[in-house]
């Protein structure tokens, strides 16, 4: 079958070279984007006079069969097609006749693609966003739920401080809320239209760029024919941003392949977010949060593979489009598919995940958790807090040659590291107590957390959605 843009050929391409060029096999999901770009596309040229009133109606209502019969799965796409844009404008000419040439005046494949890719990522950027506002909504509703709980903080892996857990929900929280910030401002920057660009350099007929821009509802045309067919940085931006997000996504994943650990079980996670062993009887793997962390090395592979085709592009010597640039969707699609799937599911294995309290209280009294409490504590009677870490840190010693906690020790014991302290002056040292007094902003205490709440549900339903 002769190409659309076979005019100046002799020789059909090589069977191996068709399959090798065609984008048809991936691009093809953007189909009802690059119809929606020609409908603009044409009421524009219409407008101007490109084309005749009754020529763009016919154009327009032969686009439309077409998008029906793709929905239907009557129109299969093989590689004689090479990308969605030929796929459609070939089956356009088939059925409306010479009319069907005139689409694509004043445009480029270079262009188009360009259309069709942003109008692609800016519907599946609104996809993303609203999957990370449930995600965000689950999040507040556990750290309601879990906002007096107390459990044990790390650093270096080793107990620190007592926490709550409406407190860890919260620090998620406000990584998940700076990557919609984040997604959301990409949006601006992707925003923009490239039709009219054509192949670089513009076009002599009279085409109005602010109507399709309209029409399709950008912001504004790209203000240079050049950069608009060679920017891919929009993508690069996405794809930035479904990396750091994914991150965020992993180390939660992470967090909970530890806390579902045998040692740790402090959380059951439920049955049907988990997997057995085809040969242990007894495992139930937290597969899912495994594959959270899997998968969010694929999204950096996506950024890595369009930054690395990016970089050796130039624009002025004349290459401003380079079959290069067909490899940006691939990735970004790949991406888009992984990132979305992953929120989702682990917005519900987050929603259906319980904190097995009584195996976390069995480890709270260990690792002298209140210790920088009682040093705080001191520090309030007027100790200054070097002396007050260093009698503590006597205390701890105390303890582990008796064996004992904090409260057992007796007042010699006290007295004998120093004598300013007594059992009396120590006061109330339970976990609780000091957990609720955290109330530094921004702090662990339950009260704090529900502050924290309050204000991420009013931000997050101040968003426009
Ligand atoms: N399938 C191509 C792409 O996605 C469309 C542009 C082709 N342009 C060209 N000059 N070969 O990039």
């Amino acid at each position: 079958m002769a190409s659309l843009w076979g005019g100046r050929f002799e020789k059909d391409m090589d069977d191996i070279v068709k399959k090798y060029n065609a984008s048809i096999f991936f691009d093809q999901r953007m189909y009802n984007e690059d119809i929606n770009g020609s409908i603009a596309h044409v009421t524009m040229l219409g407008k101007q006079g490109i084309v005749s009133n009754e020529e763009k109606d016919q154009i327009i209502a032969g686009l439309e069969t077409i998008r029906k019969d793709i929905a239907e799965g009557k129109i299969v796409f093989t590689v004689e097609d090479e990308d969605i844009h030929m796929g459609i404008e070939s089956r356009l000419i088939e059925r409306i006749g010479d009319v069907g040439k005139k689409l694509h005046t004043s445009r480029s494949r270079n262009d188009q693609c360009q259309v069709d890719t942003r109008l692609y990522l800016r519907k599946e950027v609104y996809e993303i966003l609203n999957s990370l506002c449930y995600l965000e909504n689950v999040i507040l509703e556990k750290a309601e739920k879990y906002a007096d709980q107390i459990t044990v903080g790390f650093t270096h892996l080793q107990h620190a401080q007592p926490i709550t857990i409406g407190f860890v929900f919260m620090a998620y929280f406000q990584m998940f809320k700076r990557d919609i910030e984040r997604l959301s401002d990409a949006l601006k920057r992707l925003n923009y239209n490239p039709l009219g660009a054509c192949a670089l350099a513009g076009t002599t007929m009279p085409i109005d760029r602010h109507l399709t821009s309209e029409l399709l509802h950008f912001t504004a045309p790209t203000e240079n024919a050049m950069d608009a067919v060679s920017d891919r940085d929009y993508s690069l931006e996405f794809l930035s941003d479904a990396s750091i997000s994914m991150m965020h996504l992993s180390r939660w994943a992470e967090e909970f392949a530890w806390w579902n650990s045998s040692e740790f079980s402090y959380i059951a996670i439920d049955d049907s977010f988990c997997t057995g062993s085809s040969i242990m009887p007894q495992k139930k793997n937290p597969d899912i949060a495994e594959l959270v962390r899997g998968k969010t090395g694929r999204v950096y592979g996506a950024l890595m593979s369009i930054l690395t085709t990016m970089k050796g592009i130039p624009l002025g010597t004349a290459l401003a489009y380079n079959k290069d640039f067909q490899e940006d969707k691939e990735s970004v699609f790949d991406a888009i598919d992984t990132w979305k799937a992953t929120i989702d599911i682990f917005a519900k294995m987050l929603d259906k995940t319980e904190f097995r309290m009584d195996q976390i209280e069995k480890q709270l009294g260990k690792g002298f958790l209140n210790a920088t409490d009682i040093a705080e504590h001191f520090a309030k009677q007027g100790i200054p807090f070097r002396e007050a870490h260093s009698i503590v840190g006597h205390m701890v010693k105390a303890c582990e040659n008796k064996g004992c906690d904090f409260e057992d020790l007796t007042d010699e014991d006290l007295q004998a590291i120093d004598k300013r302290v007594t059992k009396e002056l120590l006061g109330d040292i339970s976990i609780k107590t000091c957990v609720n007094a955290r109330v530094s902003f921004g702090g662990t205490a339950p009260s704090e957390v529900r502050r924290q709440i309050e204000v991420g549900r009013q931000w997050l339903n101040s968003l426009e959605r």
